[in-house]
């Protein structure tokens, strides 16, 4: 059974990454979509809402598995789940000079673990950054973000717009 690593901040899943996964599951039969734990980031959503984000787009697709991903190497986090394909999205020519050098890191690391790539297609102009700037900013994010992402991240920006 072919399976995939997809792995991210996801802070918070976006349609651009939901288009990833499911245009990665015409390719392979699994998908652990994995959160990366990072403590020098810090993070808008905690690691279970994070998850929580991602199970509820998927609760009907059991091919599609949220981790935690706890730091180290990808590579071995990979290996230790007994999938050797890293898959990532290409929003536009400014990811191809970070994307490559990360997959030939990673070749160079682990020979045995191929990453593939998945255009973004419509969602090029989307990353969870800028729709943490939109959000704070009160602005709509229909379409960019799944409905109950864009209710949490209401819900989260409410304390902030009420102490200006
Ligand atoms: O959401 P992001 O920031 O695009 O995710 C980047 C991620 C998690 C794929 C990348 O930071 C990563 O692979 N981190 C694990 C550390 C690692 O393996 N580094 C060496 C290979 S470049």
């Amino acid at each position: 059974m072919a399976a995939a690593i997809y792995a991210g901040s996801f802070d918070p899943i976006t349609n651009g990454h939901l288009a990833i996964i499911r245009a990665g599951l015409v390719a392979f039969d699994r998908i652990i979509v994995a959160v990366l734990t990072n403590p020098t980031k810090s993070p808008l959503f905690s690691i279970e809402e994070r998850i929580a984000m991602i199970e509820d787009e998927f609760a009907e697709d059991r091919r599609v598995e949220a981790d935690c991903f706890e730091g180290g190497l990808l590579v071995e986090y990979a290996r230790s789940k007994g999938v050797n394909v890293v898959l990532r999205g290409l929003r536009a020519v400014g990811d191809f000079d970070s994307e490559l050098q990360m997959a030939t890191m990673n070749r160079n690391l682990a020979p045995d673990v191929v990453t593939v790539f998945i255009m973004a297609n419509d969602y090029f102009f989307v990353s969870s950054t800028l729709i943490k700037e939109v959000a704070s900013l009160g602005g709509d994010l229909t379409g960019v973000v799944p409905e109950r992402v864009q209710q949490r991240l209401a819900v989260k920006m409410a304390p902030r717009a009420a102490t200006g």
